[in-house]
């Protein structure tokens, strides 16, 4: 018999044992507790959870966190839930948190596919990023990507109308497949004629600016929730 949960075992990352620094390890236990919402399959209050009603962005699979902890310190009148599996990435953005004393970022440890459908309720979102997500370009990899038609589909239940997704991926071949995923979505609509003009509140990373110094390319897709 098909097991109805085939599906849900293809995930789209690979938990790594990776190390974690003394200062990661100090962040968790100083700043985790207060700014670390735990996983569990029921609606997460938002505004209880941050402590306002404000604009609410999901970044999903914040790596370092370092682009999180720079967007959320300038754009402070906007609500980010940072969504990573990666232990050493949680510590290092509360580290982040912690030095800065950035107050409008919270993070939930777990798979964003599970926060998504449990966690989020309809039309909570104003804003999505998904930055870099892992390319998994070996072709039989490729359906452990992210970005497809029916991740996409339950994203944007999440999401209000007229609230906006911004993807980036520095591997070409994906940034095809998300540019034919999200043009072919009948609720999304495209905010630039294909990729878009990277937006000025995203950071370039170290990594991404070494890579244009060797001329690779990065491409930015915005879209946004039409009315449906
Ligand atoms: C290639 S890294 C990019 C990290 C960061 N966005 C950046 O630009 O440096 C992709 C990250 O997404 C995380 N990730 C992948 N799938 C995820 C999922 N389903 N839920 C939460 N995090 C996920 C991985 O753990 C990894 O840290």
């Amino acid at each position: 018999m098909e097991n109805p949960n085939y599906m849900r075992r293809i995930r789209s990352f690979v938990l790594r044992q990776g190390h974690l620094s003394a200062g990661q390890e100090r962040a968790l236990a100083d700043f985790g507790p207060r700014f670390c919402i735990p996983y569990a399959a029921e609606a997460l209050d938002l505004t209880a959870a941050f402590g306002r009603e404000a604009p609410r962005v999901l970044e999903i699979g914040f790596g370092m966190g370092q682009a999180t902890a720079e967007i959320a310190a300038g754009r402070p009148d906007t609500d980010f839930l940072g969504v990573e599996v990666h232990t050493p990435g949680v510590g290092s953005l509360l580290k982040l948190i912690g030095e800065q004393g950035i107050g409008n970022i919270r993070i939930v440890q777990h798979d964003a596919v599970e926060v998504i459908e449990h966690m989020l309720t309809p039309d909570s979102l104003d804003g999505v990023h998904i930055y870099f997500p892992d390319p998994w370009h070996k072709k039989r990899h490729n359906k452990r990507r992210l970005v497809q038609p029916d991740f996409i589909k339950q994203l944007l239940s999440r999401v209000k109308v007229g609230g906006y997704l911004h993807l980036a991926t520095d591997w070409e071949d994906y940034a095809v497949q998300m540019l034919e995923v999200l043009s072919a979505e009948p609720l999304l609509e495209n905010t630039a004629d294909g990729y878009a003009p990277r937006p000025d509140y995203r950071p370039l990373t170290k990594f991404e600016n070494r890579g244009i110094k060797l001329g690779h390319g990065v491409w930015d897709l915005v879209f946004r929730r039409k009315a449906g």
